[in-house]
């Protein structure tokens, strides 16, 4: 973690960028150039489903088994980085930075996510991760960030996009093959996991960015807008 990053003040309290969204929205690329550019830390909270989803994989668990994913919760030894310009993601000291974007992982993580014992335990590791790093500022972005991690933060967004431009940017993500068949999928997995966390409308205070139309550039500005109005956060760069 550069010193840029860190809090001028250790009792100072961390500025808190909470952005919640669907799959192909953007989120996790504006989130974390939204970060570089305020000079705070990038927390990736899907990283934490996808390292469990992994690890309950590797013990050959069955993952919608809540029961079977519990028992490899017991073990799972988690650490990410919060460093936009340096992410990785371990578990137990292995380095699963890629493999946690592998499709089986990525089949795998609604099981896991819609435990509520697991989202409890990782909401309160969420929650000591950016208090403990001595950061200015942290954005934050998952699925209920806005709503029920951080509920308090100065500064919710909630990043849309319509359904095809969101399913057109993730089957770009992947190589660009067999739209269809990862439209498909993306749309199986916001069903699924809509039914645990609604990230697809906006709670009461929780301002909305429509990437639609947007490039990555312009979503970021538009973030970066939404935080300067609310907090004049930039401002302290
Ligand atoms: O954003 P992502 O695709 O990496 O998220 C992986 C999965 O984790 C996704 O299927 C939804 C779930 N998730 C969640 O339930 N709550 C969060 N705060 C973040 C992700």
């Amino acid at each position: 973690m550069t010193e840029s990053l860190t809090k001028p003040s250790a009792d100072a309290p961390v500025a808190i960028v909470a952005i919640d969204g669907p799959a192909g929205s953007g989120k996790s690329s504006v989130s974390r150039a939204a970060a570089e550019r305020l000079g705070f830390g990038f927390l990736d909270t899907g990283a934490a489903y996808r390292a469990l989803a992994w690890h309950a994989l590797e013990h050959g668990s069955d993952t919608s088994d809540a029961t079977a994913v519990l028992e490899v919760f017991g073990d799972f030894d988690y650490a990410i980085s919060l460093d936009p310009a340096d992410r990785w993601v371990r578990v137990g000291g292995t380095d699963v930075t890629a493999a946690i974007r592998e499709p089986r992982v990525t089949d795998a993580v609604s099981g896991v996510a819609r435990v509520p014992a697991v989202r409890q335990a990782v909401n309160d590791l969420f929650r000591r991760l950016v208090a403990s790093a001595g950061l200015r500022g942290v954005v934050v972005e998952g699925r209920d960030i806005t709503t029920v991690v951080f509920p308090d933060a100065p500064v919710r967004i909630l990043l849309t996009a319509a359904p095809e431009v969101r399913a057109a940017r993730r089957s770009t993500e992947l190589g660009g093959h067999d739209a269809a068949a990862v439209a498909a999928a993306l749309h199986k997995r916001d069903a699924a996991d809509s039914t645990v966390v609604d990230f697809l409308t906006a709670a009461p205070g929780v301002q909305v960015v429509d990437s639609t139309h947007l490039d990555l550039d312009q979503t970021v500005d538009a973030v970066l807008n939404v935080v300067d109005s609310t907090m004049g956060a930039r401002d302290g760069r």
